[in-house]
């Protein structure tokens, strides 16, 4: 049992009595789950989604830390780490956990009102902008290739070792966990004369061997040996390691940068996103599937997935007739989570201090330029919920795409409902591929005649009338200039909240 700790402040202790019941329970819970890991032999970096599944309880975050850390053993995560991901409603930032309310409360009022926030006007987007050649080349650059973008899961790198690659937007990355349990990403490419270094899509390595020359590279990108050095002749291991990309860990997600030269900070092209994403705990999922579909121009593949105007039109086959197609969007810097009043009926028939994760966190939400993120803790897959977390990637040229579904399941993998996640993905398939992406081909076609000069973005497509605003300004904007722009991010890049009946 916990001694009380008199040098924590006295709202704090008050807070402490409040959950007092609660954190017998946690010590015992925590107690439990390092017995078990040191049962099971994992290792550290297994430790912390097995904690955050272990010790979600409300309030947690408020307790003094340093009372409970004797109880780790040294080299584990630490209790607030473990905390801060198992408890993702209390345990991240007062402010932003304030946003949450602020967004469920507002959209509670707009589902008792009958309304939605809407833009200040339609907006059109020059239909060239989705087939002309060079403007295409422009946002792979200017977009893909210096913004970070979510690749990867930590998830999918427990242990030192575990590794992926992939191809993104013609860069072949290839992503590890090294030896002090840092992720690193490079451009899987040899020093030597550039064959891919790791050729598996994804596995667990001591050091990534060139198949070509056997060249070896250690997990964090150093050049470790030179076959038949004596006779090759001089070169310098210490400045001819892999070519690393800037990369970074946040809300379970690794973010990795294309351009090795590129300035931009996550945080700051986060513009505070990354907290929200933390209250989705994908530190309390695994993966349980992926698949990839081939999809028209990422743009056209993009616009779908902001938009809940087509659900219950386009979708009507497979979701049936009942989806909401009046949603409201809130934006963080060119991100933006798409949520529906319509979902809200049950929020309104709580108070406030019963709102659960599910209740605060319902909706899309995307990641600029190219992810979308649906499902949850209530979602489909079967067992505890799931999500699809939806990356598109520009293809070969204008009209092509690619899509990888990830499907990140809530509990351990034994505890999944397989059926359940092979019936989720059936599903998408029929709808992503079957309605979304058939339909996005004839759009494709259609935009490419000419015929018309503009698309329209009407008041209720906010999401979609900011990402062409993003996108047009980052186009435009020289490398130098990029942080700037994140730093005061301008008035047109922002959403109105402009409440209107929706009838
Ligand atoms: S290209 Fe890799 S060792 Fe030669
Ligand atoms: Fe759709």
């Amino acid at each position: 049992m916990l001694k009380s700790d008199t040098s924590v402040d006295p709202q704090t202790h008050a807070l402490m009595g409040r959950f007092f019941c609660e954190q017998c329970d946690t010590v015992r819970r925590l107690q439990k789950a390092f017995n078990d890991l040191e049962r099971s032999g994992k290792s550290r970096l297994a430790d912390p989604a097995r904690m955050a599944g272990l010790l979600a309880i409300p309030g947690a975050d408020v307790w003094p830390y340093e009372g409970i850390s004797g109880l780790i053993p040294p080299g584990q995560v630490s209790y607030k780490s473990a905390i801060a991901m198992a408890n993702p409603i209390k345990g991240s930032s007062n402010m932003s956990r304030q946003q949450l309310i602020d967004i469920t409360r507002r959209e509670v009022e707009n589902f008792q009102d009958n309304r939605i926030d809407l833009m200040p006007d339609v907006m059109k987007v020059p239909t060239a902008d989705y087939y002309d050649q060079e403007r295409w080349e422009l946002e792979v650059e200017r977009i893909f290739k210096r913004v970070p973008l979510a690749l990867a899961f930590s998830c999918e790198f427990p242990e030192v070792g575990d590794f992926r690659t992939m191809e993104v937007a013609g860069v072949p990355v290839l992503i590890a966990r090294d030896e002090r349990g840092d992720i690193g990403a490079f451009v899987n490419m040899c020093s030597h004369r550039g064959n891919y270094v790791a050729d598996e899509a994804s596995g667990n390595k001591n050091s990534f061997r060139c198949n070509y020359h056997a060249w070896n590279f250690g997990l964090n990108g150093d050049l470790i040996s030179v076959f038949d050095e004596d006779n090759f002749g001089d070169v310098d291991k210490s400045c001819n390691g892999l070519t690393r990309l800037p990369t970074a860990e946040r809300a379970g997600i690794v973010w990795v940068t294309l351009n090795p030269k590129s300035t931009l900070d996550v945080d700051l092209f986060l513009s505070g996103y990354g907290e929200m994403l933390e209250y989705l705990a994908f530190d309390e999922t695994h993966l349980a599937g992926r698949q990839e579909l081939e999809g028209p121009n990422w743009k056209v593949a993009y616009d779908g997935y902001r938009d809940f105007y087509h659900v219950p039109i386009l979708h009507r086959p497979s979701f049936g007739p009942d989806g909401s197609h009046q949603p409201d969007y809130y934006a963080w810097g060119p991100h933006v989570r798409v949520t529906a009043p319509q979902n809200y009926a049950e929020q309104a028939n709580k108070t406030e201090d019963e709102w659960d994760i599910a209740d605060l966190t319902p909706g899309v939400w995307t990641i600029f330029p190219n992810v979308s993120i649906a499902g949850g803790r209530r979602g489909r897959g079967g067992g505890q919920g799931s999500y699809m977390f939806s990356q598109m990637f520009p293809g070969a040229k204008p009209g092509e795409s690619l899509t990888t579904q990830n499907f990140l399941a809530f509990g351990a993998p034994d505890e999944v409902d397989e059926q359940g996640i092979k019936d989720y993905m059936s599903l998408m398939v029929d709808v992503v591929e079957g309605e979304d992406y058939f339909t996005g081909f004839r759009v494709q076609k259609a935009l490419k005649t000419g015929a018309k000069q503009f698309s329209m973005f009407g008041r209720n497509e906010g999401g979609g009338q900011l990402f062409h605003k993003w996108v047009d300004t980052l186009i435009a904007t020289e490398d130098e200039d990029l942080p700037a722009l994140f730093e005061n991010i301008p008035a047109e890049l922002a959403l109105p909240r402009q409440p209107k009946s929706a009838g």
